[in-house]
């Protein structure tokens, strides 16, 4: 089977990373949370009590920033500046903030940068917001994911309820929306499906449903 690389896109809690993480499970391919890369950034600006509206600062931090996707037993590892904080990432406090740090465009360029540098050396699969039309734009196979907001919160709800921490179906509505909304309507590379990308409606899925779909266009490139 020839190396290809799986771009997968779609508005937050689609389920693109469990997605992701199967599928490059099955072709054995690494996985590139890009996402995770954005929260660390995040994380480390909060830490340091930068001003999220200000561009410049945060390239000037992210230039400074070594952030490092590394496979292990356990799943992904998110280590920024050699630390591992894969759990301090998904906090809402991030999880909040988030978008006000990837709105900006030499944020992007910067994290698009070394996303590319990532996908150089092999078979990859890769979720994010802008894969498909920015950070891989020839990528042999392109997927959108979508499922309805009740949904994707209901999902996320679960997931957390399943890991003890407390959660509000509402709030968690909310902030899925306020999102999606600040990943839309930014001017750099918006949260938009790719014009060749195979959208997938979740709603009525199982994970592994939509591992399957995902697979299957594989097999159709590769
Ligand atoms: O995928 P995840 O929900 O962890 O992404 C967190 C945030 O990072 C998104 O809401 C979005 O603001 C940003 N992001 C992005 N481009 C990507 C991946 C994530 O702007 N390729």
């Amino acid at each position: 089977m020839d190396i290809i690389r799986v771009a997968i896109d779609g508005p937050a809690a689609a389920g693109k990373s469990t997605v992701a993480k199967i599928v490059a499970e099955k072709l054995n391919y690494i996985y590139i949370d890009t996402g995770a890369m954005y929260r660390a950034l995040t994380l480390k600006a909060l830490d340091s009590s930068l001003q999220l509206g200000a561009e410049q600062p945060l390239v000037d931090l992210l230039h400074h920033t070594d952030i490092e996707l590394k496979q292990s037993e356990n799943g992904q590892l998110v280590l920024l500046d050699k630390a591992d904080v894969t759990a301090e990432i998904r906090s809402q406090k991030v999880t909040n903030n988030v978008s006000y740090v990837a709105k900006h465009p030499k944020v992007r360029i910067e994290m698009v940068n070394r996303q590319q540098a990532l996908a150089e050396k092999r078979g990859v699969v890769m979720d994010g917001r802008d894969i498909g039309t920015h950070v891989l734009p020839d990528a042999e196979v392109k997927i959108f994911l979508v499922a309805s907001v009740e949904e994707r919160a209901k999902r996320r709800y679960e997931e957390n309820v399943k890991k003890g921490f407390p959660s509000d179906l509402e709030e968690l509505k909310e902030e899925i929306e306020q999102r999606d909304l600040i990943d839309s309507k930014r001017e750099a590379a918006p949260l938009i499906k790719a014009d060749d990308a195979t959208e997938i409606d979740t709603t009525s899925l199982s994970i592994n449903e939509v591992a399957e779909q995902v697979l299957t266009e594989v097999t159709k490139v590769a």
